[in-house]
């Protein structure tokens, strides 16, 4: 029984450390993703994804700058509810809905070409 229970806490542990480390690729199309990105997410988060976009000033709240290791060490799983959900109290919407679900995975695959995970170490 104890020797049961400590294999299934193992069985997670590795689950959950390669969920973790081998969701790391969008498949999506990053050519249409950068067309996606240039329509709908330049205006916030800018040309070089650096959150300094044209209507950056005026937000409540400033875009998340894709390229610090904050985002870059997010895995794809948590960018991915970021955009398909939004992020609360902020002008960051859900995109689901006005987006398709292959444009989100190409501007996920855009972001991550653009700015590569990076694991913080
Ligand atoms: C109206 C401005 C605006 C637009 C347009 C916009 N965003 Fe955002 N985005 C934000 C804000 C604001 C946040 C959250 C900042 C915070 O909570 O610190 C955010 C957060 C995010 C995050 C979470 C980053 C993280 O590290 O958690 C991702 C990913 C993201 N946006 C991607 C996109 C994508 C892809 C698009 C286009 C489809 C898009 N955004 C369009 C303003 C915008």
């Amino acid at each position: 029984m104890k020797i049961t229970q400590a294999a299934a806490v193992g069985f997670v542990a590795i689950l959950l450390g390669q969920s973790w480390a081998v969701a790391q690729d969008f498949r999506g199309n990053t050519k249409i993703g950068q067309a996606v990105y240039e329509q709908h997410c330049l205006r916030c988060h800018g040309l070089a994804l650096d959150g300094r976009g044209p209507d950056a000033p005026y937000l409540i709240v400033a875009p998340t700058n894709l390229q610090t290791l904050k985002s870059r060490s997010k895995s794809d799983w948590e960018l991915l509810v970021a955009v398909t959900h939004g992020v609360l109290f902020s002008p960051m919407h859900g995109w689901r809905g006005r987006l398709t679900d292959e444009q989100i995975t190409d501007v996920l695959a855009y972001i991550r070409l653009m700015a590569p995970f990076d694991a913080v170490s």
